[in-house]
């Protein structure tokens, strides 16, 4: 990719945002779980004692991807790092995490962190996941939460993850889909994109595309988000509430779990 569209510099201005003000996507005020919902307490417990979490994700790639000592670990989309911290625990010190995020803010924050914790097994690298700045056949698992949904070419995404896998590898995802069309004043939201909302498209659409670059075994189970959570996400957006029915809102759009396989 030769210069980033303007998607990418509203999703980029709308994290560099987030993350300057030290706000959490998944707070009150915007679209996913909280955070002690998306993590099992034996996962956060690995963290050290009063590190603040700061997650703008939809679900827990981590305990999807059974990660093993040793292993190389790609995080797409890695924002302030929490999920390549809990990787970097678990593939020890014979493996590696690698983070890639467009966004220079985020990418500070979680250098910052990595620093703090003692890390010496993550690396956190500027880059689109469109045009992954990773070698191909080199990584054992690619994870990610809640950023292909922000991708204006989840295609590209897709066969730039099917590249970067080994033979065998998994990718283990969580992210935004749909079940059904959404609203079309949801749809033209440059703010519903950024917020994990707009550019979700239906299951069936992604897991086409991810079949369509190679991948097998792609295998999709739905989380379903509470009302709250998805009226303070709605809400956050400043979506005119008359212009589309909530209720479609809150069938379509829900949080998945993704995983599928590079054949070897
Ligand atoms: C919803 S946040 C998720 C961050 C992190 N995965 C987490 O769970 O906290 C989306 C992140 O993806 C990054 N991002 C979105 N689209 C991207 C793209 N096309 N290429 C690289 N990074 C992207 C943003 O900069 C942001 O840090």
């Amino acid at each position: 990719m030769t210069s980033p569209t303007p998607i990418h510099e509203a999703v980029r201005e709308h994290y560099a945002g987030r993350i300057k003000n030290n706000a959490s996507c998944c707070g009150p005020d915007n679209c996913c779980s909280t955070d002690s919902n998306l993590y099992p307490a034996d996962l956060l417990a690995t963290l050290p004692d009063g590190e603040s979490i700061v997650s703008y994700g939809c679900g827990d790639p981590i305990t999807l991807a059974s990660l093993q000592p040793g292993q190389t670990v790609l995080d797409l989309g890695s924002g302030a790092g929490l999920d390549c911290f809990f990787a970097a625990k678990q593939v020890g010190e014979s493996g590696k995490v690698i983070g890639v995020d467009m966004t220079p803010e985020m990418l500070e924050q979680a250098r910052g962190s990595a620093k703090r914790l003692g890390l010496f097994n993550v690396e956190f690298r500027e880059g689109f996941i469109e045009d992954l700045p990773v070698d191909s056949n080199s990584v054992d698992v690619v994870i990610s939460n809640c950023v292909i949904n922000l991708s204006p070419n989840k295609s590209k995404v897709f066969a730039e993850a099917f590249r970067v896998l080994k033979p065998g590898g998994k990718f283990a995802v969580s992210d935004i889909v749909t079940d059904g069309p959404l609203p079309e004043a949801v749809k033209q939201s440059l703010s519903a994109w950024a917020g994990c909302v707009a550019g979700a498209v239906e299951a069936s659409e992604y897991i086409g595309m991810m079949e369509a670059v190679g991948f097998t075994d792609v295998s999709v189970t739905p989380v379903f988000f509470d009302k709250e959570t998805v009226d303070s996400a709605l809400d956050d957006m400043k979506l005119d509430v008359k212009e589309y029915p909530r209720e479609v809102v809150y069938k379509a759009v829900y949080s998945a779990k993704i995983t599928a396989y590079k054949p070897v």
